[in-house]
């Protein structure tokens, strides 16, 4: 991390009763209300699950601030024991989000799809996501397909870049994580004719992928290995590690994980190596840009003079813009794009600390 500063609150809370137990963890609300989603996954331990929820909420202050919204970062986390919530177990960990009295807004996020949301927005309203299908507009609900188109437009900027085409007929991208996001990338690089091999641990998503748009099936440690023009990490963070960074035989990564590199070595040394890295929080704000039309709705706090879904698509649109003033930033300073994005996102939110003073 390049410059940093403290989580505001860090909640860490358990129900015997009910058998919940989650962290919710409050990054910054300079920006305005803390924007961030929920996840539900099996963590081996609190600490675990604790490190996860401070790094995600950090993301999402960064991404927040540089996609534009109106919105701090946070991030909650519930340990998962592999078995689907109970309703109960939700009542609990909404009753939580009451207590932090609107200062953290939560949404679907991995493990946490929109069956788990409608019920926690039975228990309270600070939870966003549901979609406004009642207003007629293509905004918030499942921000998985925001995500993804956004993901795919900073891979073709990316492209474009380094490989000189935006043109995607023929080039080799490889995929790892075919969930809801994943997934969605592998239309759209189909229809523009990418070249895609594929990795999912559910090998039902493979079969699915390989039937839908002629992939390539591997299995997820072979596909670090093969030559590709693309990596697209779109399953869980931390999969570029110091190893990976100095062999993986790509020249662009540009993905939908959260924190796909374990530290900022890992970006020195894919900028050594002229791998470009779209930094993930930049091309993964797709998701958390129409999700927060729908919160500035929901609380009628939205005074845009565009219609809301104008300004989710002019914000998306915007995500090939800001990767290139990233890059061209990097190129400039001799860092990498990971550097000169924390960077530039910190500056939005210190500035505004600044300006509030
Ligand atoms: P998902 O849960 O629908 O899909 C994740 C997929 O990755 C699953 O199919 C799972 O089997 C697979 N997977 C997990 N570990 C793997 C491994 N080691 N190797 C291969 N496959 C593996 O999640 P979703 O919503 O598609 O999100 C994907 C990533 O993008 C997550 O890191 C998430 O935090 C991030 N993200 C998602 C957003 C959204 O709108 N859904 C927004 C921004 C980031």
């Amino acid at each position: 991390m390049y410059r940093d500063f403290d989580h505001e609150a860090v909640i860490t809370r358990s129900d015997r009763l009910s058998g919940m137990t989650a962290v919710v963890a409050v990054h910054s609300t300079a920006l305005g209300p803390a924007a961030g989603g929920c996840r539900r996954w099996v963590y081996p331990d609190r600490g675990a699950a604790l490190e996860d929820a401070l790094k995600l909420s950090r993301g999402m202050t960064l991404k927040n601030a540089l996609a534009g919204v109106p919105f701090g970062g946070g991030k909650s986390v519930i340990l998962s024991d592999g078995q689907a919530p109970t309703e109960r177990q939700l009542a609990v960990f909404a009753e939580w989000l009451n207590e932090l009295d609107g200062q953290y807004v939560t949404a679907e996020d991995v493990g946490m799809g929109l069956a788990q949301i409608r019920t926690l927005a039975r228990y309270t309203s600070h939870v966003s996501g549901l979609g406004r299908e009642d207003a007629g507009l293509d905004i918030g609900g499942d921000p998985s397909p925001k995500t993804a188109y956004g993901v795919f437009l900073g891979l073709e900027r990316a492209c474009q870049i380094r490989l000189g085409t935006s043109d995607l007929r023929g080039v080799r991208v490889a995929v790892m994580g075919l969930g809801a996001v994943g997934m969605a990338l592998c239309a759209h690089l189909h229809n523009t004719g990418a070249l895609l091999t594929v990795t999912d641990l559910d090998q039902k998503r493979v079969a699915m992928a390989i039937e839908n748009f002629g992939a390539t099936g591997v299995a997820p440690d072979e596909l670090l290995l093969r030559p590709h023009d693309v990596f697209a990490p779109c399953a869980l963070g931390g999969v570029i590690d110091h190893e990976t960074a100095k062999t993986i035989p790509v020249r662009v990564i540009a993905g939908a994980a959260n924190n796909q590199l374990v530290d900022d070595v890992c970006a020195d040394l894919l900028n050594e190596r002229n791998v470009l890295y779209a930094p993930d929080f930049v091309v993964n704000a797709g998701g958390v840009i129409s999700v927060s039309a729908e919160i500035l709705m929901q609380q009628g706090r939205y005074e845009a003079s565009v219609a809301p879904d104008v300004w989710v698509q002019t914000r998306i649109d915007g995500i090939s813009e800001r990767l290139t003033k990233i890059v061209q930033e990097a190129h400039k300073r001799g860092v990498s794009t990971a550097r000169v994005a924390e960077e530039q996102a910190l500056r939005i939110v210190t500035g505004n600390c600044q300006q509030a003073a």
